[in-house]
Order: C-alpha cells, then structure tokens, then sequence
C-alpha cells in the first residue's frame, strides 16, 4: 500500500520515539497491527521496553526544561511547521488512519483536518497564553496571574481517535511550553509512528528540539507505571469510564493533575416543530458514523410523540440505505468494528435489550462472512430506564423513546451516568433556551439543530459525571496544561498588610 510507504511505515518499526532517536530495543516484543476490514497484516510495531520508558521520561524531562524559556510565539511556530508537513501528508494519514482502525476514508482524512485545525488554533493560541490584572487592595503594588509550563505532558489516546486526539492535547501541550510523551492504543499502533515520524522531519528539517516522543506498549504494565509516574505533570487520558476512573484515582493519589475524556451516551430529542430534514441525517450521522465508536456517537433517540412515526421510519429508511463495507471503498457509509470483541459486545447487548423487551426495528446482526468485525447497525424501540440503555455499548445502537413533555424528556436525557453531548432539534426558541439553561442538559456539550458528534476543535470539548469532567481542544481548554502563578510586586516604601492587619516591631 503506498501510504504505509509514505509515511515511513515499514513492515517492521520501532515504537518509541525517545527525543534523541528510535529506540532499536527489540526485547518487549512485538504489536501487530491488522486491518480491521480484511483481516490483512498492515504492520508491527516494537512494544517498550522499561529501559525505553525510563529514557523517555529522561529525555523528556531534560527537554522540557529547554523547551519552557522558547518564546511562546516561536513555540506556535514549530506547530505551524508541523501543520504544514500534516497538509501534506493528509490524504495518506487519513488512508492509515481508515485502514488501521475502520472509520471510512472521509472520516480519516476528517480526522487529520482535525489536527491541521487543531494547530493552527495552537499557532494563534500561542500569543494569546493570558493571564489577568489585579487591582491590589495595598498602596503601591501590583498584581497579577502568569501561565508557566508544566513540564511534562502524558497522553494515552484510544483507537477510535487514533490521531486527531493526539494532536488537541500534543499542539496545545507545546504552544504552552510543555514536551508531550503519547502512548496510542495497541489497536492502532501504526497511526502513532506514522504521526511521530510526520513530525520528526518537520521540526528537524527546521532546526526545532524534538517536542513529541511516543512509546507504544502492548500489555499495560508500563501504562500504569506513566500513570503512577510523578516525573508526569499532567495525564490526559481517552478512555472507557472503567478504565479512566482508575487513572483518576492514581494520578490523584500522588497529587498529579490528570484530564479524562471518557465515555458517553449521548443523547439527542427531537421536538414537534422540528425540521426533520436536519434532525434526520443528524441522527443517522451521530449514531451510524465511525460505525458507532465515537464517545459523542449518538446512542439515545427522544422523539416527540406527535412526529415519532414519521421521524423513526425516515430514521430506519436512511439506515436501510447504509452502505457498509471496506471503509477505504468511496461510497461506504459504514467501516467494521475495531475487532472481535466489539462485535460480541454489540450483539450481546442487541440481546440484552431484546430481553428487557426492546423491538429491534433494524439491524442488530453481523454483516458479510468475509473476515472483517462489519455489523448491521441497529435501532431498538426501549424504555428510557432499562439498564441497558442507560449503559454505554462502544457500537452502533440506537434506542428510541418517546415523550410528550420537554421537563420529563430532560429529565430523563439527564439520567445517565455520562454527560458528554446532548442535541434538542426544535423550531421553538422556548425550548431551546431551556434546554440550554441551567435546568435544561447537563452534558459539557449541548447543541441546538446540529447533532452530537462531529464537535469543532473550537469549543472546549468534553464532559460531566462519568464522562471525566475535563475540556480539551479550544475555548480556554489550554490552561489545564499551565501552572498559574499570582504575582504580586511592591514598587513603594512601605510594607502595608492585606486586610489591613497591624504587625509592628
Ligand atoms: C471521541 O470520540 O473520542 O465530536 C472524540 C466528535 C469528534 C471527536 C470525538 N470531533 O465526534
């Protein structure tokens, strides 16, 4: 395949990137990387070694005190240059991205738009690390905020993302002085070379230190030594709740600072007066896209009862049209599941709600007898408390209530666990603004006629409850990768006390 030439990637790679060089210890073994879609060997990957790790975090460090006193604009600059390699680069990242782990080819290429815009937000971001002016209560002195570095920035991503999420945290990391030490999931190890050899070039050909190390790890041994790592300043985690609420705990434990994006079941209300030609290819779009595997893919469907007939059979008529199949194929609508157990996860669950008494109205089985983990994605008609749909199932299920109150409907929108993103489709600027208000969705992301996913690097993304509670991406999202310092400086002669206290001697 000629992308996997393009970016460098040979059968065999080596999987950590240490700052100085690749690492050529062999003794971890190897990951292998296949194609969801066909079963095929794209490539291998060397697992680290703890002796990798450890010089890691070294070189990392080491760098991270250089990296801190570069103008912060010169540090946009480096991001900038990356940016341009990524533009280059974007059709066959996105081929990889496909391949590896099965969103469609438009997807991928997405993805990798993704990160350009995700770095030229960094690139302007970067003259704009501000901090505020006090007024001092005391004669003479003057106060204010600075942002500094942290030092060393950690970032566990997950497959389904395998570059995109990468990229908010690693450009943003850099812009505010820090060096970015990525671990990708074992799904999608190729996409984590490919990205590191991109950016290795970049900043090489133009004179820049590296900034981005990358280890791969295929067990989770050393992922829980970087999580209990204290050399780590921030750990930024993509990931299950199960898995994320771990993290949580033992990055608190040793007082570090950690940023969890994690799961959601999102869900999406379709009031009467809505224009069902948005809400329609929105819902189809937010539950069938990246095959499900999104953490904003839309996973509860709220219609109002005086439309639902209408707006369910459009819904399962467009899913009806869905094509699915090689995801790398132009009209495929619809990649595989990243493997095996993804497909018994959805089945079992398409069971589960069976059980609870659910009408499957489409879907619900596996697809095809080739090789690939493709599944027919599925609507079930539910109940809004069945355990099942208030559980997040990482595939293509879409549960269908109905409601004839807006109160009852946020009511129940708001029961889940997980509070990512939330849509209202409507015409009614009541509604609306309820929904939006403080007693409307308590997701960290809430849309009006636009669906759940698909969110733009712009706005700070993330979410509430059990979906982690950190914001990544734009908006002010840059300062969880800053310490804040308050300064306060006295240009007069004497030494008043805050708050007016008298201490002489
Ligand atoms: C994720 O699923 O981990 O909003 C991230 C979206 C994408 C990002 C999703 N921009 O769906």
């Amino acid at each position: 395949m000629k992308f996997l030439q393009e970016l460098g990637l040979k059968d065999i790679n080596p999987g950590t990137y240490t700052g100085d060089a690749w690492s050529s210890d062999e003794s971890a073994g190897l990951i292998e990387s296949h194609n969801p879609a066909t079963g095929e060997l794209l490539g291998s990957v060397y697992s680290a070694s703890e002796s990798d790790y450890e010089q890691i975090i070294k070189t990392a460090q080491a760098a991270a005190k250089e990296w801190r006193r570069v103008p912060a604009p010169q540090r946009g600059e480096a991001v900038r240059l990356v940016a341009d390699a990524l533009r280059k680069h974007k059709d066959a990242l996105g081929s990889l991205v496909s391949a590896e782990m099965g969103k469609i080819k438009s997807e991928g290429d997405g993805e990798v738009q993704e990160m350009i815009d995700m770095a030229d937000f960094a690139v302007g971001q970067s003259r704009m690390l501000y901090g505020n002016t006090m007024h001092s209560e005391r004669p003479g002195h003057r106060m204010y905020d600075q942002w500094h570095p942290l030092g060393v920035v950690g970032i566990i991503s997950a497959f389904n993302f395998p570059v995109a999420v990468w990229s908010w945290n690693a450009f943003i990391a850099a812009i505010c002085g820090n060096i970015s030490v990525w671990k990708p999931s074992p799904k999608t190890p190729l996409c984590g070379v490919a990205v590191q050899n991109i950016c290795n070039k970049a900043l090489k050909d133009h004179g820049y230190p590296p900034i981005f190390m990358l280890f791969n790890d295929g067990g989770n041994e050393l992922a829980k030594t970087f999580v209990d790592d204290t050399r780590v300043d921030l750990l930024s985690f993509t990931g299950s709740t199960q898995v994320g609420k771990q993290v949580g705990v033992q990055v608190a434990k040793r007082m570090g600072r950690s940023l969890l994006e994690l799961g959601g079941n999102n869900g999406l209300i379709v009031d009467k007066s809505a224009d069902l030609k948005l809400a329609v290819p929105a819902i189809v779009f937010g539950a069938v896209g990246t095959a499900g595997q999104r953490c904003t893919t839309t996973r509860r469907l709220f219609v109002h009862e005086d439309i639902a007939d209408e707006l369910i059979d459009k819904v399962v008529n467009a899913y009806q049209q869905v094509k699915i199949g090689n995801p790398l194929d132009k009209d495929t609508l619809m990649g595989p599941l990243i493997d095996g157990v993804s497909v018994q996860n959805f089945l079992n669950t398409v069971n589960r709600a069976k059980e609870a008494g659910g009408e499957v109205l489409t879907g619900g089985k596996p697809h095809g007898d080739g090789p690939g983990f493709f599944v027919e994605p599925c609507i079930i008609k539910a109940e809004s408390d069945w355990e099942v749909v208030q559980t997040e199932t990482f595939a293509p299920i879409l549960y269908v209530m109905t409601y004839s109150d807006l109160d009852e409907v946020i009511e129940q929108h708001n029961s889940v666990a997980h509070g990512l993103s939330s849509a209202l489709f409507t015409n009614d600027i009541r509604q609306a603004e309820q929904f939006l208000s403080a007693g409307g969705s308590d997701c960290g992301i809430a849309n009006v006629n636009i669906g759940t996913s698909g969110a733009e690097i712009g706005g700070a993304f993330g979410g509430e409850k059990e979906t982690g509670g950190g914001r990544e991406a734009g908006s002010d999202a840059w300062k969880a990768y800053m310490r804040r310092q308050t300064n306060t400086i006295n240009y007069s002669t004497d030494l008043p006390l805050a708050q007016g206290i008298k201490f002489d001697i």
